[in-house]
């Protein structure tokens, strides 16, 4: 959804390694696990940052790194124009570990032999690990690897060793011993199960941090920021009821109280009783002060007769910035904006020609409030926007928020209206509504529901024949759709028990009146989408 938030206004990233003693800097060849390597390191309490290959010395400098990984890429090196081992990295004078392409490079700078191949090889491998060495150590003899590369090491650069071999006799490993290690595998995907111990490792015991970068420094480094930031002007945050907005709204609060103003519009397009219980958590429990719009008429009278999924995103959108115009005179005086947007979200929506550069891309799309009034003068601050999901999740329980946001799945800011193929109309939403309570329920009660990314119900537009009892039905399909990802680029679909799946069925087609067929998506992501719409 394209966002009213235009470039004149001016953006302010919240970058938590001002005071961050011991990075890791991922620089990125384009490969697409690059962004799971950097959450890797996070994860394992290492704080980095991706940025370009590319990147200057003195880029790579600010974060004064104790450790590079060079990423895999879909390039080969003796390609015209690929990139090269750069001279910030050479001199940068700390332990590098190339994946993949970035072993490839290490290899082919420093007068080693890589061979290039026509074809790609990839899947589930074995590597043996022949002496002992850092790297390795605590892994055995040998590890299951997942392998996805064309060309490969051949012979390593004078003064490396191969330190582990694959099955087909390939070089996995190799490494001088003490600055540059190389693995032709990819140490950050889940099919490589000790891969954590093989970064923890880099990390650690070659890099040396010791460390533990913790969302508890962050929550107090960022609510002095805003503090310093907003000063004793006012600021408004947009509640969408979903985890990033209400750890980013509770996070100003926290810095600067009663100056902020958080808008949560009821849209109509909500899951049941979220907007109660959207009011409860923040108006209430958190005592923020949360201006609640009812505009659900609005909203449907917009989407009426409307079936284009698009023009549904752009009308919903477009009611947003209306809403906004419609309140901006009990908000007057505001001067920040505080957003949710998180640090996938910020390195995807820089697009590829400036993927990293955080500090100038393009404004994030907004897609819960789908944009501002030009007219609403406001400065955009990003507190999250260095965040992966579930360090929002810790910062949101360091703040105090209650489970049932912080844990929340992902629920898109146009809701209901896109989960539902065709009209949107407040029968049809009823529908969704009761079907969607009876499934997240019951995945709660089975336990299930932290065991899948994201879990919803598609309202579709078909109807198909049933038998009620001696009657003939013709009535709606809905489908229940769950799926796994940890970066929701690509999502494969949950593997949810037979059991359970027929609980769920049971209960829809005898609760939700209009609804005679339950039918589970077993689509990935790509080709297919999370949302139908
Ligand atoms: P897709 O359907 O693109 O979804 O595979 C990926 C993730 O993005 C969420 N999503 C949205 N979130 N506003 C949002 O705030 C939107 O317009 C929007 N569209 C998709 C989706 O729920 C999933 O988590």
């Amino acid at each position: 959804m394209q966002s009213g938030l235009g470039a004149q206004r001016s953006l302010a990233y919240n970058r938590p390694s001002a005071s961050v003693n011991e990075a890791v800097v991922v620089l990125d060849f384009g490969s697409q696990y690059s962004l799971l390597i950097a959450r890797r390191l996070r994860e394992l309490g290492v704080y980095c940052e991706l940025l370009p290959a590319d990147s200057s010395k003195e880029r790579i400098a600010e974060l004064a790194p104790k450790g590079i990984i060079l990423s895999g890429g879909p390039q080969s090196v003796y390609d015209a124009g690929a990139p090269g081992l750069s001279e910030a990295v050479r001199s940068a004078g700390v332990p590098v570990l190339g994946i993949c392409y970035g072993a490839q490079l290490i290899a082919y700078h420093q007068d080693g032999r890589v061979e290039a191949a026509e074809r790609r090889e990839f899947g589930r491998s074995t590597v043996k690990v022949l002496e002992d060495n850092l790297l390795f150590e605590g892994i055995g003899e040998s590890l299951e690897v997942w392998m996805s590369h064309t060309d490969h090491i051949l012979e390593p650069p004078p003064g490396h060793r191969v330190v582990a071999r694959s099955e087909g006799g390939l070089i996995a490993a190799m490494s001088d011993g003490a600055r540059y290690w190389g693995v032709q595998f990819h140490p950050e995907v889940a099919h490589t199960p000790l891969g954590r111990t093989i970064l923890e490792n880099f990390v650690r015991r070659i890099c040396g941090c010791v460390e533990q970068w913790s969302t508890t420094s962050f929550v107090d480094e960022t609510v002095e920021w805003l503090r310093e930031r907003i000063g004793d002007r006012r600021a408004i945050c947009a509640l969408s009821g979903g985890v990033d907005s209400g750890v980013a709204a509770a996070l100003a609060a926290r810095a600067v109280g009663d100056q902020l103003t958080c808008v949560f519009v009821d849209n109509g397009l909500l899951r049941q009783d979220e907007a109660d219980q959207c009011m409860a958590v923040f108006a209430e429990h958190l005592d923020m002060k949360v201006l609640k719009v009812d505009a659900s008429q609005k909203f449907l009278e917009a989407l009426d007769g409307v079936t284009d999924p698009e023009e549904k995103r752009r009308r919903i959108g477009r009611c947003f910035m209306e809403v906004f115009e419609e309140v901006a005179p009990s908000l007057e005086g505001a001067d920040y904006f505080i957003q949710g947007t998180t640090y996938p979200d910020v390195i995807e929506s820089a697009g590829d020609s400036g993927r990293h550069s955080a500090a100038a891309t393009k404004i994030k799309t907004h897609h819960n409030v789908g944009g501002l009034p030009d007219t609403m003068k406001l400065e955009l601050l990003d507190p999250l926007s260095f965040l992966f999901k579930d360090e929002v999740r810790a910062a949101g329980r360091v703040l105090g928020l209650p489970e049932q946001i912080v844990d929340r799945h992902p629920f898109p800011g146009p809701g209901l209206a896109v989960r539902m193929t065709g009209a949107v109309t407040p029968e049809r939403l009823e529908r969704l509504r009761r079907s969607d309570e009876i499934f997240i329920s019951e995945l709660r009660a089975a336990g299930l529901y932290q065991r899948t990314a994201q879990a919803l119900v598609v309202l579709t537009s078909d109807k198909s024949v049933g038998v009620l009892g001696d009657f003939r039905t013709y009535e709606d399909v809905v489908a229940l759709r769950a799926v796994d990802t940890e970066d929701w680029m690509t999502a494969d679909w949950s593997r949810l028990p037979y059991d359970f799946l027929a609980r769920v069925s049971n209960r829809i087609v005898n609760e939700v009146p209009g609804v005679n067929r339950v039918v589970y998506d077993i689509s990935s992501k790509p080709p297919a989408t999370v949302e139908w719409e």
